[in-house]
């Protein structure tokens, strides 16, 4: 896909993210910022038997920061947590497209970082490095 494909499906996802909201009842949720800049956002996973059933986010930031909390939030329904503790900045590049560079590279891996803390945490384990570096 053109470049310009990919930047037209980011804004497209800012402007009508999918998976936006809260649960009621969450098997857990989490909540994680952006220190450079205070952005923020909420993960609420539903899992039943070691898989996401669903998953909504909730929170402000830059277009980068929640088209891939509505890209990411879309592909994880249905994974088990094993396949969402081995993500990391591939699979969020993947996702959007196009390689955000350093200065956006925290607004881009927000969200997989906190569902990632999420399925760590539901599972009683430690977060490892890998994602506290996300
Ligand atoms: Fe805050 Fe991107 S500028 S998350």
């Amino acid at each position: 896909m053109p470049l310009d494909l990919y930047a037209e499906e980011i804004i497209s996802h800012y402007e009508h993210p999918h998976n936006k909201g809260s649960m009621d009842k969450p098997s857990i949720s989490v909540h994680e910022y952006n220190p450079t800049c205070g952005d923020d956002i909420t993960i609420y996973l539903d899992i039943e038997q070691g898989r996401i059933k669903d998953v909504k986010f909730s929170g402000s930031g830059c277009a980068i920061s929640m088209a891939s909390a509505s890209m990411l939030t879309d592909f994880i329904k249905g994974k088990r947590l094993e396949e969402i503790e081995k993500m990391g900045l591939p699979a969020v590049i993947e996702l959007l497209g196009i390689d955000p560079g350093p200065a956006r590279l925290k607004c881009a891996t927000l969200s997989l970082k906190t569902v990632k803390e999420a399925a760590f945490m539901y599972q009683h384990k430690a977060v490892d490095r890998n994602t506290k570096e996300l």
